[in-house]
């Protein structure tokens, strides 16, 4: 029997197009110098800048960010604000240089808990840059994978039940096409900063086949430099999507 026909999807891994980022380590950063937890959040977002930046260069077009997650709301009221005004802030300060640079801004995430100004400038800075080619930028914000898939399935169940939707239909594709990132492909590779080797709910149906890379460096001394060496180790890495090598 061969199992590994010339149709099978075996491919040598070359570049990651699509790296997916969770960036955490901002609070310990600050902690360890005796700083307020917000300063570490200030100094990723001046992090997030320089990557996003340094991205198309690395041969990355799609770049994935977590920037706050549906489980980040357990956090004290201060710090939550704190970031969401960061959030706010980026997006005012950084449209003009996004669209000079060709980068096209997209978000995940259930918007719908979002502050309603916060709302506007993510609707309006996505339509700004929807002409933009060079780097697909997309930020997860109130975003949960278990939170994504249930609001698919609900919207799935919806049209089952009007007679819109014939469960045999019910497909990968499908489903995919139902989810926030129904536009973006799949991860090739998810990175996490901090030293911590969990997902904390991050593109779990999109990242199955994803390689994972994790780094102790916190995030607000990430540097594009490691990038580009975690880039490297992931070109010698051997993708089999359950096949086998040739
Ligand atoms: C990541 O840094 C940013 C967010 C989750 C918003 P953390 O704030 O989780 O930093 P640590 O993990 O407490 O150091
Ligand atoms: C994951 O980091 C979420 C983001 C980076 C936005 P957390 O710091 O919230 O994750 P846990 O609590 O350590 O799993
Ligand atoms: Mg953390």
């Amino acid at each position: 029997m061969a199992f590994a026909s010339a149709s099978a999807p075996v491919v040598p891994a070359r570049q990651a197009g699509h790296v997916a980022i969770i960036m955490d380590g901002n609070g310990r950063w600050a902690q360890m110098r005796g700083w307020p937890r917000l300063v570490g959040h200030r100094k990723g977002a001046e992090r997030v800048k320089e990557i996003v930046r340094a991205a198309p260069d690395l041969g990355i077009s799609w770049l994935t960010l977590y920037a706050f997650s549906t489980e980040n709301w357990k956090r004290s009221t201060e710090e939550v604000l704190g970031l969401m005004a960061i959030f706010a802030r980026y997006i005012q300060r950084e449209a003009e240089g996004m669209a000079r640079e060709g980068v096209r801004m997209r978000f995940i995430g259930d918007r719908s808990r979002l502050d309603p100004k916060l709302q506007r400038l993510m609707a309006g800075i996505e339509a700004k840059t929807a002409h933009l080619t060079r780097l697909n930028l997309t930020v997860a914000i109130n975003y949960g994978g278990r939170d994504e898939i249930l609001r698919a399935v609900r919207a799935i169940a919806c049209e089952a039940a009007d007679g819109r939707l014939d469960p045999a239909d019910v497909t990968d594709a499908a489903f995919s096409a139902r989810l926030d990132t129904a536009q973006l492909p799949d991860p090739d590779l998810v990175i996490r900063t901090s030293g911590e080797t969990r997902t904390s709910n991050f593109l779990p149906w999109q990242a199955a086949y994803a390689e994972y890379e994790f780094t102790e460096t916190l995030w607000p001394d990430f540097s594009p430099a490691e990038l580009g060496a975690i880039l490297a180790r992931f070109g010698n890495r051997e993708r089999r999507f359950g096949g086998v090598l040739k």
